[in-house]
């Protein structure tokens, strides 16, 4: 099951944030600027980082999002779901050029249960290229290309049935 979210990720459709699918409700998660992690916090008790695959891969193997990610021979790649109470709720892939792991940035490659967001939002020097939403119906996710001191890694993210986001968003506009 978490193989194939993770497999998901990779037939999401991308839309423009102005596009009618988006409500103002999805948008404000699809948006969201801060740590996802900590967002979901405030829905359930715990989240938890089970880590897939963490690994370098070529070239070849990252397909599409090559284009979002200067060329290089290899990539560090973690793929994770995210929990909430032990429900699957997100599952992210991030895609890091070798580059990126120079000096402190090393670490990124050390992670493990760690969730992302412990590295990026603790620290001074991260910068966002875009967000930009995606579906794959009926789920919804995101990709970002963020920088540390510049230097650029993917992030996409799909929520999962489960994830908070979906809670709302059925009795949108119902009344
Ligand atoms: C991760 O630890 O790789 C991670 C955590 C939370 C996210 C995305 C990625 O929203």
């Amino acid at each position: 099951m978490l193989d194939n979210a993770l497999m998901l990720l990779r037939a999401i459709t991308w839309l423009p944030v102005s596009s009618p699918e988006l409500s103002p409700l999805l948008l404000d998660w699809l948006l969201e600027e801060n740590s996802m992690t900590k967002r979901f916090e405030c829905h359930c008790q715990k989240v938890t980082v089970a880590p897939q695959r963490e690994a370098y891969i070529s070239a070849a193997d990252i397909g599409d999002e090559g284009r979002l990610l200067p060329q290089e021979s290899r990539y560090w790649l973690r793929e994770v779901v995210l929990l909430g109470d032990g429900i699957p709720w997100l599952a992210a892939r991030t895609i890091v050029p070798q580059s990126t792991l120079a000096g402190p940035e090393i670490a990124l490659r050390e992670l493990g249960t760690r969730p992302l967001g412990s590295y990026l939002f603790s620290s001074a020097e991260l910068t966002r290229d875009f967000i930009e939403p995606g579906t794959l119906a009926p789920l919804w996710g995101r990709r970002s290309r963020l920088r540390l001191s510049g230097k650029p890694l993917l992030l996409t993210e799909l929520f999962l049935p489960a994830a908070p986001l979906y809670l709302n968003l059925s009795s949108e506009g119902t009344d």
